[in-house]
Parts: C-alpha cells; sequence; structure tokens
C-alpha cells in the first residue's frame, strides 16, 4: 500500500474518502433526525429501521476515517468541515413517512454513485484495501436501495 507521499493516486483516493467522510456523516444525522420526528402508521417501523440506519452509517463514518489515517491523509473531524464537504443537504424536520423514506431513498442513490467513483479511483491507484472496503459497501447499499425502493411500491 502507498502512502500519500509516495503516490499521488493515494492523495486523490484520501481525498475522496474525505468526501464520502462528510456525505455519511451529513446522512447520519439525516437518519437521526427522521428517527427522532417519524410520527403516524409508520412510526414503529422507521423509527427502528432509521436507528438501524444510522448506527450502519456511524460504522462507515469509523472505517473511512480509519483509512484515510492509513493512507496518510487526515479525516475531517469538524461539522464545520462536514458541511462545507458535504454534497447532501441537512434535511429538515420530516414527520411523514414516505417523504422521509424518499430522502433516505436519495440519500442512498447519491451515496452509492459517490462510492463507485471512489471505488474506481481506488482501482486505478491500486490501492486494494480500499477498493475491499468499498465493495462491502457498494453491496450494502445497493441492498438498502432494494428495499427502500420497495417500501415506496
Ligand atoms: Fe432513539
Amino acid at each position: 500500500m502507498k502512502t500519500l507521499n509516495e503516490n499521488t493516486a493515494a492523495n486523490v483516493v484520501a481525498s475522496q474518502l474525505n468526501q464520502l467522510l462528510a456525505d455519511y456523516q451529513i446522512y447520519y444525522q439525516n437518519l437521526r433526525t427522521l428517527h427522532w420526528y417519524a410520527k403516524g402508521r409508520t412510526f414503529f417501523a422507521l423509527h427502528s429501521k432509521f436507528e438501524e440506519y444510522y448506527t450502519e452509517a456511524s460504522e462507515v463514518v469509523d472505517e473511512l476515517a480509519e483509512r484515510i489515517l492509513m493512507l496518510g491523509g487526515s479525516p475531517v473531524h469538524t461539522f464545520a468541515q462536514y458541511i462545507s464537504t458535504s454534497k447532501l443537504q441537512e434535511t429538515e424536520v420530516i414527520s411523514d413517512g414516505t417523504k422521509a423514506v424518499e430522502l433516505v431513498l436519495a440519500n442512498n442513490e447519491y451515496l452509492l454513485n459517490s462510492v463507485k467513483e471512489t471505488f474506481k479511483l481506488a482501482g486505478e491507484a491500486e490501492d486494494e484495501g480500499t477498493v475491499a472496503l468499498l465493495s462491502g459497501l457498494i453491496g450494502s447499499t445497493e441492498k438498502r436501495i432494494w428495499m427502500l425502493k420497495s417500501f415506496l411500491q
């Protein structure tokens, strides 16, 4: 594995991983908002599901940050950096179950594209560790997207 000092491709990968880290932090907080403000007949299902999702997201955040450190980079760590770096918007309060799931689906579709772009860059940089990390993330995100779409049918 090459570090930032040895390889500018690693630098590109670390920078893209920081983008993902910021995106996942905003996604995490969006899920907490939706978990807290859920109302109505889908409350029990979505309150629990969003908790499961944000718990997964927090694990992803940690994996991304530690991968950045392994590559010799510095993970973004402040809320100000997350807001300025992320391409995801912080959600407003949503209590309607369908609208909440639509938002989570849109966030996941963005994340999937972003993870796939980073996966390609990591492959080009011959960074197999990042490829392995992101490969699992692609599969689990695709499965989540299928489930969210099923909920909305
Ligand atoms: Fe809770």
